[in-house]
């Protein structure tokens, strides 16, 4: 069985974890490449798409280099499906008991949404200790993550902030020592996948990787 944490740190190694939507299986490799040639070797491919499953197994397949998530994973059939792509991670806006108990049924790297502290002791007492914290501009920033996450301060909680996460707050969220990393899909849109806007992407994505570096 992989090691969770093991690949929660690999997930989370770079700072930052584009979060795409791509409607067309033949956009996969353009994406991935365009991501990799930035350094960046992560992605997390949200199920908000028919495509989603088939995209994931496309750059497993072909671009091993890329460690690849999949994101908005609301069901166990969904996770099942993630899981049979080739996946190596999940990720959800929210938290709920039957993902909880699939994941760790499968033994596999979940990470569930919290915004409220009822949410944060859910996934405790599974031992869920990685969140995604969406949206995380909206519901108040930095700020809010602090305040949320004061009272478990004996519990080592690592936050995945996205929602509202750009180039220009990238910096405040990973001085955060509890922010594993970001998401978020400014640095490849829905519309730039859609228009094969594949130099910009790679520019959003050194960008990025080159302000998570310093
Ligand atoms: C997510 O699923 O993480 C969010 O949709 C990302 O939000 P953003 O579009 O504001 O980056």
């Amino acid at each position: 069985m992989p090691d969770i944490q093991a690949t929660l740190r690999a997930a989370t190694a770079s700072g930052v974890i584009p979060v795409v939507e791509v409607e067309a299986v033949a956009d996969a490799d353009a994406l991935a490449e365009a991501l990799l040639e930035a350094g960046l070797g992560v992605v997390e491919v949200t199920f908000r798409t028919h495509a989603a499953a088939e995209i994931i197994a496309r750059i497993v397949q072909r671009h091993p280099a890329m460690l690849v998530g999949a994101g908005t994973v609301l069901s166990p059939a969904d996770l099942s499906r993630a899981i049979d792509a080739g996946a190596q991670f999940a990720l959800a806006p929210g938290l709920s008991r039957p993902m909880l108990d699939a994941a760790a049924d499968a033994g596999f790297a979940y990470v569930p949404g919290a915004m409220t502290p009822s949410e944060i002791q859910a996934g405790l007492e599974v031992g869920i200790s990685t969140f995604k914290f969406f949206p995380a501009m909206p519901a108040g920033g930095l700020s809010f993550l602090r305040s949320i996450s004061a009272p478990f301060r004996l519990h080592d909680l690592r936050f995945i902030p996205t929602g509202g996460v750009s180039i220009a707050n990238l910096a405040d969220w990973l001085g955060e020592p509890a922010v594993a990393a970001v998401g978020g899909t400014w640095i490849a849109s829905r519309d730039m996948i859609r228009d094969g806007d594949w130099a910009g992407i790679r520019r959003n994505a050194e960008e990025a990787v080159r302000l998570a570096r310093q």
